[in-house]
């Protein structure tokens, strides 16, 4: 039977998939199958260091992207020292993309420069660090931190409308988050986000429409962070533009060079074309809850209900990883 580390630490929330309650229900899911697994919480970079190398495993699933005690950001510094790196030296198999692609992921800028540059279609963008002058920008423009997730910093005040809002709002980011700010061109249509699951043949690729109750948006029409991991989101199988959003995918994540489960969340820009947003490389694995379980979930419903697709779900995301490195 193959065994899984699951790596989780103080960062597992605001990194990855979920808090300790996720990870232990993942655990548990895992060994209730035809998996053995276990859980590494870790706080310091010397304790991930010792976990890898005197515990018993054949594939790490990590929550952290670097090893952090901030629960509430991810928070990145210039001097992390990457998990997957880390793995790589020791040459350990990992589940999910590989190094080069984790870096690039967790830094919007980089991923949309990469997008645009395999011709992947994402919004007008720029970055502006701290200090950094102010970018010539078509309004209304869209302004968020670089390098966050569950929509940190985003609210209707992210839409700004003219050179003072955009100062204001960067300086916002800058000052708060304590990170360069992406400006993007504002896509005003609707929602998706799109799971990859698994590899090659075997991969799929499942859109899904979000929508909120019109009656909780203020100005705009944007995920604010108060609207997130609350129950308010409703996840749809898209009964429009669901080919464009699977082709959009599928480049995107072809050209980023995804594995295993990825989840890719794009907008409708003002001329009605989709653009991918943001790629995210550890993406929520709240049983029921997190969007990718519910997506999995309507594409394929099981008898025995969501947990059991949860089930379904998170074996075919290990014995991806396992069959890519060759281990099963
Ligand atoms: N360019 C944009 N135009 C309009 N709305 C946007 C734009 N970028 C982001 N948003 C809104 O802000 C939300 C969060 O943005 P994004 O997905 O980029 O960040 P995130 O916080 O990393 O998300 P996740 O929780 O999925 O990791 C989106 O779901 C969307 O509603
Ligand atoms: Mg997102």
């Amino acid at each position: 039977m193959r065994k899984v580390l699951i790596v989780t630490g103080p960062g597992g929330d605001a990194q990855g998939w979920g808090d300790m309650k996720v990870t232990e229900t993942l655990c548990e899911t895992l060994n209730a199958g035809d998996l053995a697994a276990e859980i590494a919480y870790v706080t310091t970079t010397e304790e991930f260091r010792k976990a890898i190398s005197s515990r018993r495993f054949d594939i790490v699933w990590s929550a952290l992207y670097y090893i952090s005690q901030r629960e509430d950001i991810i928070g990145l510094g210039d001097d992390n020292e990457w998990v997957a790196d880390m793995l790589d030296e020791k040459g350990i198999p990992y589940i999910g993309p590989n190094s080069l692609t984790m870096k690039q992921l967790i830094q919007k800028y980089e991923t949309h420069r990469l997008m645009h540059e395999n011709g992947v279609l994402v919004p007008a963008f720029n970055l502006v660090a701290a200090g950094g002058a102010l970018p010539e920008v078509a309004y209304p423009a869209f302004v968020k931190p670089n390098c966050e997730s569950r929509s940190i910093g985003i609210s209707d005040d992210s839409v700004v409308h003219n050179r003072e809002e955009l100062a204001r709002r960067i300086r916002h980011v800058h000052e708060t988050l304590e990170q360069a700010a992406l400006i993007e061109e504002f896509l005003p249509g609707d929602e998706y986000t799109v799971l990859m699951l698994g590899n090659g043949r075997l991969q799929e690729i499942l859109p899904g429409l979000v929508t909120v109750d019109k009656t909780h948006f203020g100005k705009h029409r944007v995920l604010r962070s108060d609207l997130r991991g609350v129950g308010l989101t409703k996840i749809s199988i898209p009964t429009e533009r669901a080919e464009e959003a699977k082709e959009l995918t599928k480049k995107a994540t072809d050209a980023l060079k995804c594995w295993d489960h990825v989840r890719v969340d794009m907008r409708v820009d003002a001329k009605g074309r989709l653009r991918v947003m943001e790629v995210n490389g550890i993406p929520g694995l709240k049983p029921v809850k997190s969007w990718s379980p519910q997506i999995y979930s309507l594409y394929h419903p099981s008898p025995g209900g969501p947990m059991e697709e949860y089930r379904n779900m998170v074996r075919l995301i290990v014995h991806s990883a396992l069959e890519r490195h060759g281990l099963v």
